[in-house]
């Protein structure tokens, strides 16, 4: 079951969710979108008890909500170390949680679910070559090469993240001009924002040319900028679940509209205010 997004911030709408809560429902998968933790306190209180959540941090290591850290926020949490992330190690990810029975099954379930008692075995000693495979599982580790860069990625996280603030800073103040398009909303319970996207969304009302012209004229100016993302109810792959028009009304909105501008850490001032000039150079160009 899919549950639509809030229409300013783009994270899962806590009245959707609330909306859609059935007996049924076991587990809820909030996605910190774009860097930006999602409403947690008001998600939790939505689902009431007895459901696991399950963050999708991906976009989001070392942003905090109200203080908190996102991947401490609920009972189990998924980061990304894919090579387009705010740290990397290449391909992998790192689970969270503080749920020992959820971190035992995980580390069996990653290791070819080889039971608890075989895992240690083959750890932490190599005395016994005898193991037993509780369930089918995966081949989930991650290299030890892999391990090596992110950890040293990780240790600069804070500084990678407070570059991605400053351009940020950037955008907000050099775009901030522009009525055509809207900048992306910060919750005030977003203490710290991790910045993976800067997300604009231009406003059609106020245009001629549409989200997609919008993007080759950016192209022909020299600006790469991407779509995040196309809704999962949208591919034919997932036509199965059910979704019907206007199910997910802001989803489908905020897809007309969105743009995600480069944003990285190198990324220098000079080159924000050449992406900022493009946007504002291309409004001006097609205002209603
Ligand atoms: C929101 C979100 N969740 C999960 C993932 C998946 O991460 P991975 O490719 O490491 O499995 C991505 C990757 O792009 C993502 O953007």
């Amino acid at each position: 079951m899919l549950a639509d997004v809030g229409a300013a911030d783009l994270t899962l709408d806590p009245d959707d969710v609330a909306r859609k809560m059935s007996p049924r429902t076991k587990v809820i998968m909030p996605v910190h979108y774009g860097g930006q933790p999602a409403r947690m306190d008001e998600l939790k209180a939505a689902a009431g008890d007895g459901v696991t959540f399950l963050e999708d941090v991906a976009h989001a290591p070392g942003a905090t909500y109200r203080g908190r850290p996102a991947g401490s926020l609920g009972d189990v949490a998924a980061f990304s170390l894919y090579a387009t992330k705010n740290v990397t190690s290449a391909e992998g990810g790192v689970l969270t949680t503080d749920d020992e029975g959820i971190a035992e099954r995980a580390r069996s379930l990653a290791l070819h679910g080889m039971s608890r008692d075989a895992w240690k075995r083959y750890r932490a000693s190599a005395r016994s070559w005898r193991y037993e495979v509780a369930e089918p599982g995966y081949k989930y580790n991650l290299s030890d090469l892999q391990a090596a860069l992110g950890a040293s990625q990780a240790a600069r996280l804070e500084d990678l993240n407070a570059r991605r603030v400053r351009v940020a800073g950037w955008y907000d103040e050099l775009l901030g001009g522009i009525t055509e398009i809207e900048l992306p909303t910060t919750l005030p319970t977003t203490t710290r924002h991790a910045w993976h996207l800067y997300v604009i969304r231009i406003r059609p009302e106020q245009l001629t040319i549409d989200r997609d012209a919008f993007i080759e004229e950016l192209r022909d100016a020299g600006v790469a900028t991407s779509v995040h993302f196309i809704p999962i109810h949208h591919h034919p792959g997932f036509a199965g679940l059910g979704v019907h028009p206007g199910d997910l009304r802001a989803t489908d909105a905020a897809f007309e509209r969105i743009i995600s501008l480069p944003i990285y850490p190198d990324l220098a001032r000079e080159e924000a205010e050449y992406v900022a000039t493009a946007v504002a150079a291309i409004a001006r160009r097609h205002r209603r």
